[in-house]
């Protein structure tokens, strides 16, 4: 039977999102003052400036205000910033990266998933739905080598578009895992295709898009996080050649590079191949 509970609602993905964020416990960046005080008069100075620019009215203020205390309330700061700032976070970070390109992690990564061995299946509902889908691949170091016991810790949400941890409908763990790279550093990962993701639309970030007139989609796309001892870890995103929001993810981290283009191998299942290139830590 379900329940009004059972079905994810902005403010359960939010909250969840919030709560995994703060457990995730991540030491605070000591950053000199020189620093922050010239971070922050920057941001300022952009809402003086469009404040100014656009004539803003105390209406308009008071509004703006009520909505950034419901954001808090309903835990959403994780995933505004996550689909409207993160990606230029990573764009800072990714000019002193080589290897694969990299995209923003987003909200719903967890650790400590279960750990697969180099060819396997993701865990899944029996009825789990979607089409068939197997991305093989190798990780290598930026020379070639190919880095065994590699790890590829991959999610993704279900063909409805959400993802496990975040929707109560939903076990825990499901399609998530920590992938192991053989003796060649290869991997064969069985699961099924992804369908696009929508910023849950009946909360606060959902509402600003609305008002906005935006759309709220992200296309398609598989989360991954690759790891090797010596290696700087690569957080990354692979997506699907044709993909609806392709040209338009409202979180704007697709990039060229990252674009799977799957074959259907005649049984009906869907199989691509992506590389990973790790440089040294
Ligand atoms: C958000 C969700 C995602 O799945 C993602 O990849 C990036 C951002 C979000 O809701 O903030
Ligand atoms: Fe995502």
């Amino acid at each position: 039977m379900t329940t009004v509970q059972d079905s994810p609602t902005a403010a359960g993905s939010g909250a969840n999102a919030s709560q995994n964020f703060k457990a995730k416990q991540r030491s605070e960046a000591v950053v000199p003052p020189e620093r922050v005080s010239a971070a922050v008069t920057a941001v300022l100075q952009g809402v003086h400036t469009a404040i100014r620019e656009h004539q803003v009215t105390y209406p308009e203020f008071q509004a703006a205000k009520a909505w950034l205390m419901e954001v808090g309330e309903v835990g959403e700061w994780p995933l505004f910033m996550d689909v409207f700032v993160e990606h230029v976070v990573e764009e800072v970070a990714a000019s002193s990266q080589r290897g694969t390109k990299g995209t923003i992690e987003g909200p719903y990564y967890l650790p400590d998933q279960v750990r697969l061995a180099s060819r396997c299946e993701l865990p899944h509902r029996p009825d789990e739905k979607g089409t068939p889908l197997v991305l093989s691949g190798q990780v290598r170091d930026l020379d070639g080598t190919p880095l065994a016991g590699a790890e590829v810790d991959i999610w993704h949400a279900d063909a409805d578009g959400y993802y496990s941890g975040f929707a109560p409908h939903l076990p825990d763990g499901n399609l998530r895992g920590v992938v192991v790279t053989d003796g060649s550093g290869r991997f064969e990962i069985r699961t099924v295709q992804p369908a696009p993701y929508q910023i849950p639309t009946d909360g606060p970030t959902g509402k600003l898009i609305e008002a906005a007139g935006w759309h709220p989609w992200r296309p398609a796309h598989l989360h991954l996080m690759v790891r090797a001892d010596g290696h700087r870890t690569i957080t990354t995103q692979l997506y699907f050649a044709g993909g609806e929001w392709l040209e338009s993810d409202v979180a704007e981290a697709t990039k060229p590079e990252l674009i799977l283009d799957p074959v259907d191998d005649g049984t009906g299942v869907r199989r691509a191949t992506y590389d990973f290139e790790l440089e040294p830590a």
